[in-house]
């Protein structure tokens, strides 16, 4: 099946799935937010599944933000700009997510990006701001950006794609984003800060090969056990992802992916080879032309998006030439590449590009005979190196290609979001995912009274969660402890180099006062329970602890019925009645336990940071303001674009039409006073728009052509009026025509039924009423009818087609009700057969039932 064959597939099988099963109309977005490209899906009832395309109408959107003399670009144009504004024009953001400034990664990414990077407040990775950047901006603006800020501008500009696909007053809040499943705690929390800023709800994070499982899962049913290993080599890194894919059910209508296994590469991708094949071109020009560019970032960047291109013309060539003008010191380049010289200085690529794959086999405890298929993503796995290498290790019969390479991610993020908003019906897919990293938990052990004082204390560490632990486990570690103590979670080993391990300190506090409660309720034995938490989305949190313990025995009975109420006579369970009889005061924030017999007692949970930190409440709210304050003002300007524009195009109309000959129907619709008025404000607001437009704000462009339409307006008025008086008329003359048949008609059938003694299906006053309406308005219509006969053209007309309408449908209204009523109930004595049949084919109206009913 081709991609357009699949699109249709899945469109089709997604239709039948999707609506939302609330009246409340709700939308996903899905991003796969990737290094170079951000592809990005929007999922709503009624509305096609598809991504959402850039403003050029690409499927995959640059992911780039750039400054441009205080203009902000995104998309391609960004990155365009990078060749003449290299420090203000922001690439490949995503190595930097969550990274400290010290982090060999950030070196990695100052080799080939031009930004500087320097410590923010937090010592996070901060890219320098360069000179366009601010230049609008006024005030104390920081001197550097935090990645996360430059990252929710872009998810802000993926937002507003969304919302002119949603249309006008549609909410795009709930977001899925696709993340790698090497992704640590630090760098989610980063993408996690990126996506409040942008003003977005995050729903989940998923990890990108798990995303591309649950496409594959889209479309297919698994009677059979399956088991693949999702490959995608990106821009940035390379993810191998083990999944087992099992159908559930007697009908199948489950299905589950486990994931077994991950391994990855955090260099290996498709900027690492653009690296080297742009070393290749930096190397022939300095050699040919016996200059140094490696330190200057406008030739480094030219030679960056010729080797983006060169990489992809050697896909699928074995050749390619490369020209680029004016390089550096306006010298040209031009050299030739072959596929063999780009792959031998690719040559140690080959194997980091295939490990990952062995590591997810290694971490599922598989081999390469358990896996039925390799199926490929990501742009990288298009080079045909890359492919050569997979096909080396698990042959060529084993790659996949049965997924689309480019959107497979987002799609499949877009219908787990889907699953986890519950507002969709969709297929039942359940995703398992797994920790990449073994998390540990250290704590002081407490002191034991008879310890020598100057012991110090030991320190206890265990695992927290294996690495290969299932996303969204839950556990309870039991302490007894009589004072507040702290849990440190921390990785056992780093992330990645110079990614520290400590995560996060959590304090639990309050711990006395609740023992103190919990003896004075006569509990016995009372424990400290934390309740940790690796969530779906990846993330270690303390969600609750809790002071624990049961009740003592003896007074069990009685303290039930004093502390819980007893039964069904429950107004006895209020805590006033127990603080009066209870001889010992209880617990006030005691939460009625499942079991009677329980004392819980909440703790205080406190979280500290104490390696890299993400943004702070105040510093989100203040990054929030100035991005909110950026878009507005990026409104406000592209608004006064607008109406400049428009007063612009109003005043060459104008124009025309003064000069046009006096057959025109502005000439013959005016009198000469009129044009010459509006002649001296055109020459006004002309001359007013070349000395002042630059500097005009919205509102003097909207008063100034308010002006010109005021003067214009009563010849436009007439223009339209003789337009549509011929139809007016005729509609006006229709309805009296109508109304005289049907009440000659109708007077003849009185009269028959009068002499014959019957009761007719109109009265006399009824057609009388009729008579009245229609003789007012033919009178009325005849009268203006013949006055505007001498009014001239270029006069304002005394019959108003809007009038017309409305008299006529008076009329009409009048005649429908009557022509609809029903005709006399016949005597119940008469045989139904004989009923007089519907006078009209209209259907019977409530209001005529009801009316007839009550003669
Ligand atoms: C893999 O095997 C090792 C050793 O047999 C075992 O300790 C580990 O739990 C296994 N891992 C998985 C994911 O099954
Ligand atoms: C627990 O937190 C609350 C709210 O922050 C605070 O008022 C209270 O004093 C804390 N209790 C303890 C024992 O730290
Ligand atoms: C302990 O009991 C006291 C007195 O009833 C109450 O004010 C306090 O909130 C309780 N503390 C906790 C942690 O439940
Ligand atoms: C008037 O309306 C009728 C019926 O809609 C149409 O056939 C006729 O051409 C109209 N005449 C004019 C002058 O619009
Ligand atoms: C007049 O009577 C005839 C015969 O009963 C009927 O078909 C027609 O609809 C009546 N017309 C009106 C306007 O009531």
């Amino acid at each position: 099946m081709n991609a357009f064959g699949r699109r249709l597939a899945i469109l089709s099988l997604f239709s039948l799935f999707l609506f939302s099963s609330t009246a409340l109309a709700t939308t996903v977005l899905a991003i796969d937010y990737g290094s170079d490209y951000i592809k990005a899906s929007l999922i709503k009832p009624g509305m096609p599944f598809d991504v959402i395309l850039d403003k050029d109408s690409k499927r995959k959107i640059r992911s780039s933000v750039a400054w441009k003399n205080g203009e902000r670009l995104f998309g391609q144009d960004a990155f365009n700009l990078a060749t003449r504004f290299p420090k203000d024009s922001y690439n490949s953001l995503k190595y930097l997510l969550g990274m400290p400034a010290n982090a060999d990664i950030i070196s990695y990414y100052t080799s080939f990006a031009p930004p500087d990077v320097a410590p923010s407040t937090r010592f996070t990775a901060a890219v320098r701001r360069g000179s366009s950047t601010a230049a609008r901006e006024s005030g104390a603006v920081p001197a550097t950006w935090d990645v996360e800020e430059l990252v929710a501008m872009q998810l802000a500009y993926v937002r507003a794609l969304a919302v002119d696909v949603a249309g006008p007053g549609e909410r795009v809040q709930d977001v899925v984003v696709t993340v790698p499943a090497f992704f640590s705690q630090f760098e989610r929390d980063a993408i996690a800060d990126a996506v409040e800023l942008a003003g977005l709800r995050l729903l989940a994070l998923v990890n990108d090969g798990s995303a591309v499982a649950v496409n594959y899962a889209m479309t297919r049913q698994f009677p059979q056990r399956e088991r693949h290993i999702v490959y995608d080599a990106g821009a940035a890194s390379t993810r191998a992802t083990v999944v087992t894919f099992a159908g559930q059910g007697k009908k199948q209508d489950t299905t589950l992916l486990t994931v077994n296994g991950v391994g990855y590469d955090r260099v290996a991708g498709g900027t690492e080879l653009d690296r080297r094949m742009r070393e290749i071109l930096v190397e022939e020009f300095e050699h040919k032309h016996g200059v140094r560019i490696r330190d200057d970032p406008k030739a480094m960047m030219k030679l960056w998006k010729e080797a983006e291109r060169l990489k992809a013309i050697l896909s699928a060539n074995n050749e390619a030439s490369s020209r680029v003008e004016s390089v550096y010191n306006d010298i040209d380049f031009s050299m030739k590449v072959t596929r063999q010289v780009f792959e031998s200085a690719c040559a140690d690529m080959k194997v980091r590009f295939v490990q990952p794959m062995y590591e997810a086999l290694d971490n599922a405890n598989l081999t390469l005979a358990d896996i039925d298929s390799v199926i490929l993503t990501g742009g990288a796995t298009r080079i045909p190196m890359v492919r050569a290498a997979l096909a080396a290790v698990v042959g060529e019969e084993k790659l996949a290609m049965n997924v689309n390479s480019d959107e497979a991610a987002v799609l499949g993020a877009a219908l787990h979001g889907a699953t986890l908003s519950r507002q969709f019906r969709t297929k039942n897919i359940k995703l398992s995912d797994i920790a990449p990293y073994d998390v540990q938990v250290s704590y002081l052990a407490e002191a034991k009274s008879t310890d020598a004082s100057d012991a110090p204390p030991r320190t206890i560490t265990s695992l927290a969660f294996a690495k290969g632990s299932r996303t969204g486990t839950r556990k309870t570690l039991t302490f007894r402890r009589k004072n507040d103590f702290s849990l440190a979670f921390s990785y056992k080993s780093p992330p990645a180099s110079e990614i520290p391990v400590e995560m996060l300190d959590a304090r639990i506090s309050g711990v006395a006062e609740a023992l103190a409660n919990i003896t004075e309720a006569d509990g016995i034995d009372p424990v400290i329970k934390v309740t940790i938490l690796f969530s779906e989305s990846g993330f270690v949190s303390v969600p609750e602890a809790i002071a624990y313990a049961e009740m003592k025995d003896d007074s069990l009975a009685g303290k039930l019925k004093g502390l819980f109420g007893d039964g069904p006579s429950a107004e006895d369970g209020s805590t006033s009645t127990v603080d009066s009889s209870a001889s010992s005061s209880p617990p006030k924030t005691t939460k009625a336990p499942a079991t009677p017999k329980d004392i819980t007692v909440p703790l205080n949970v406190t979280v500290k940071f104490p390696s890299v930190a993400p943004m702070g409440l105040e510093q989100k709210r203040e990054a929030r303001q100035r991005l909110i304050k950026m878009e507005a003002e990026e409104a406000a300007i592209a608004a006064r674009e607008e109406q400049r524009n428009i007063l612009e195009g109003y005043l060459y109309k104008l124009r025309d039409l003064l000069e046009s000959d006096s057959q025109h129907p502005f000439v013959t619709h005016s009198q000469e006073p009129e044009r010459r008025a509006i002649s001296r404000q055109l020459k006004d607001v002309s001359s007013w728009f070349h000395t002042h437009a630059d500097n005009a704000q919205t509102k003097d462009f909207i008063e100034k052509r308010s002006s010109l339409e005021a003067l214009e307006r009563p010849i436009v008025h007439r223009i339209k009026e003789i337009e549509e008086f011929p139809q007016a008329l005729n509609m006006s003359q229709m309805w009296n025509w109508r109304t005289r048949l049907f009440l000659t008609e109708a007077l003849d059938n009185l009269t028959a039924e009068e002499r014959a003694g019957t009761t007719g299906r109109y009265t006399k006053v009824e057609l009388d009423e009729l008579e009245k309406t229609l003789k007012e308005h033919e009178t009325w219509l005849n009268e203006r009818v013949e006055k505007q006969k001498s009014v001239p053209m270029n006069r304002d007309p005394v019959i108003d087609t809007g009038e017309m309408r409305k008299r006529a449908k008076v009329l009409e209204t009048q005649l429908q009700r009557l022509s609809q009523k029903k005709p006399p109930r016949v005597r119940p004595s008469s045989s139904s057969k004989t009923q007089v049949p519907l006078p009209t084919d209209e259907p019977e109206s409530g209001g005529g039932q009801g009316k007839h009913d009550e003669l």
